[in-house]
């Protein structure tokens, strides 16, 4: 088998596939998850309450710090906290989406994400999902993949999730988030070196599923 102590680093494009992909994998084999973006919503949420203006790095950098966070791994049902509050549902607003990416730049922000991802990834068994992961937070993960989609499809799988709304529009925020992530010079999304490229337009989620299980099983123990 895979072993119990195996990472997994999934990083990618906003809306390929990657949080279903990441929560099937761990399911079927086992594993924890951990979805850093949610963290990083997290982050943004808080600040937002806060009132700090998020496009001010140095007010970001000063409180990004304060409140306390708790990833819950369970891939069946993950969950998210902030200062106490679950936030798991607040964070997927578009008030969110649209001020994690400024937050996301900032190098303050990082460091302390970095230091709770490794927290929780230490000891293994854990499918992690992000932009940074198979390049900066755990580069000696056994298995690393790079999930990307046409924009035109991810617009679509997005759309459909809510309800429906405007294809082009949704597709222009999508490549504006893209943008931005791969564009910062702090933990850019990059194919990370091993990473195995995995362009998830023409598939199924079981399909990708399927896929990257029979990856980390080949990988062995
Ligand atoms: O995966 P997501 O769409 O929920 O991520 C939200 C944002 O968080 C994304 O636009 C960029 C940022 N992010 C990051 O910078 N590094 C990560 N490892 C994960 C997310």
């Amino acid at each position: 088998s895979a072993g119990s102590r195996v990472v997994v680093a999934v990083d990618g494009t906003s809306g390929s596939g990657k949080s279903s992909t990441c929560r099937g994998v761990a399911t079927r084999l086992g594993l924890r998850y951990l979805d850093t973006g949610a963290q990083f919503r997290a982050i943004t949420w808080w600040l937002l309450r806060e009132g700090v203006d998020v496009h001010d790095a140095e007010a970001v950098a000063a409180r990004c710090d304060e409140a306390p966070i708790l990833s819950g791994t369970d891939p069946t049902g993950p969950t998210i906290q902030i200062d106490g509050v679950d936030v798991a549902v607040a964070i997927r607003s578009d008030e969110v989406t649209r001020n994690v990416s400024p937050v996301s730049t900032v190098s303050a922000v990082r460091a302390r994400l970095l230091e709770l991802q490794r927290g929780i990834i230490d000891g293994g068994g854990i499918v992690v999902e992000g932009r940074d992961i198979g390049s900066v937070v755990w580069p000696q993960a056994e298995i690393k993949l790079y999930l990307t989609a046409d924009t035109e499809a991810r617009a679509l799988r997005r759309a459909a999730e809510q309800g429906g709304s405007d294809v082009a529009a949704t597709a222009q925020v999508l490549a504006e988030r893209d943008r931005i992530d791969s564009g910062r010079t702090t933990a850019p999304l990059v194919r990370a070196d091993g990473a195995v490229h995995v362009d998830t337009t023409p598939y199924s989620l079981e399909e990708v599923i399927d896929l990257v299980v029979g990856l980390v099983l080949e990988a062995g123990p």
